[in-house]
C-alpha cells in the first residue's frame, strides 16, 4: 500500500486555497491548512486547521518551528490580496502599498523559509500562488499594475529560494490558477474554483521530484517569466 501524501495549504479560509485543500483531501491526501480565524473551520472537519496570519512575524516564526521536519510532500503558499481597486501608483497610499506587498510578496517568502524544513527531501514541492499577470510577456500592457507588480516581485524573490530547495532536491513552483470566480477574481471570471483546483492538484502531483523552478498554469502549460 502506498503511503498517504501530505499537504499544507497556507491561506485556505476560502476561494482557491479552500478549494484546493478539499480537492487534495478528496484525492486521499492528508491536508493541513491555515486560516487567520478559526471561525468557519468547523465546516470542513476533514482538514486539519491551523491559525496563521502570514503578516505576523512572531506567528510565522513559531508556526515553522512547531511543524515536524520532513512531514509534507507539498506546501502551497496561497494567501494573497488584490490591493486597492484603483490600481494606480499615483493614487495609492504608502499604507496600501505596504499592505499589498507584505501580503503578496514579502510574507509569502518569509513563511516559506520558516516551513521549508518540513518538506520531504527529494520529492517535496514548494508552490506559490502567483499569477500570469506577473509576467511582462503574458501581461504586456501591465493590466492591474499594483497587483501584477506584487506578483512579479514574488516570482523574483521565489527564485532566491532555489539554492536552498536544490540542495535538498525540492521543486519550486510559481502557479497561475487561471482567472477564477472568487472574492478576488470576481464573478465575471471564466473558471470555477473546482475547475482551477482540479488542474492545480494535477500540477502538484506531476511536479514531485522534478527539481528546479517552474512557472506553470492550472492546465499544466509553462508560462514565460
Ligand atoms: N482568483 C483569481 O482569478 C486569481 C488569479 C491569479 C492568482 N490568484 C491568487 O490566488 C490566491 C488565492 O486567491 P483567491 O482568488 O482564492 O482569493 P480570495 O478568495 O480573496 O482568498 C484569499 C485568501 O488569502 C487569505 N489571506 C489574505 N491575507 C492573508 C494573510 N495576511 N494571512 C493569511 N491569509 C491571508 C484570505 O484569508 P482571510 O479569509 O482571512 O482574508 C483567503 O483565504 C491569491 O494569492 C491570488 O493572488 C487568484
Amino acid at each position: 500500500m502506498s503511503k498517504q501524501l501530505q499537504a499544507l495549504i497556507i491561506g485556505a479560509s476560502r476561494g482557491i486555497g479552500l478549494g484546493l485543500s478539499k480537492e487534495l483531501q478528496q484525492r486521499g491526501w492528508a491536508v493541513s491548512a491555515t486560516r487567520r480565524l478559526l471561525a468557519g473551520a468547523e465546516e470542513s472537519p476533514e482538514i486539519k486547521w491551523l491559525t496563521l496570519d502570514i503578516n505576523n512575524l512572531q506567528q510565522s516564526t513559531t508556526f515553522g518551528q512547531m511543524l515536524p521536519l520532513e512531514q509534507f510532500d507539498v506546501i502551497v503558499v496561497n494567501a494573497g490580496v488584490y490591493g486597492p481597486d484603483h490600481q494606480s501608483v499615483s493614487s495609492t497610499t504608502q499604507d496600501e502599498l505596504l499592505s499589498l506587498f507584505m501580503t503578496n510578496t514579502f510574507s509569502p517568502i518569509r513563511i516559506a523559509n520558516a516551513v521549508l524544513p518540513s518538506l520531504k527531501a527529494n520529492t517535496g514541492v514548494l508552490a506559490f500562488t502567483s499569477s500570469k499577470l506577473a509576467s511582462l510577456n503574458e501581461n504586456p500592457h501591465a493590466d492591474m499594475p499594483l497587483y501584477s507588480a506584487s506578483k512579479s516581485a514574488l516570482n523574483m524573490l521565489t527564485r532566491t529560494l532555489l539554492p536552498a530547495t536544490e540542495s535538498r532536491g525540492l521543486t519550486l513552483l510559481s502557479l497561475h490558477p487561471g482567472w477564477v470566480q472568487t472574492e478576488l477574481g470576481g464573478a465575471a471570471a471564466p473558471l470555477t474554483v473546482q475547475e482551477s483546483v482540479q488542474g492545480l492538484a494535477n500540477v502538484l502531483d506531476n511536479y514531485q521530484g522534478k527539481g528546479g523552478h517552474h512557472f506553470v498554469d492550472y492546465s499544466m502549460q509553462n508560462l514565460s517569466w
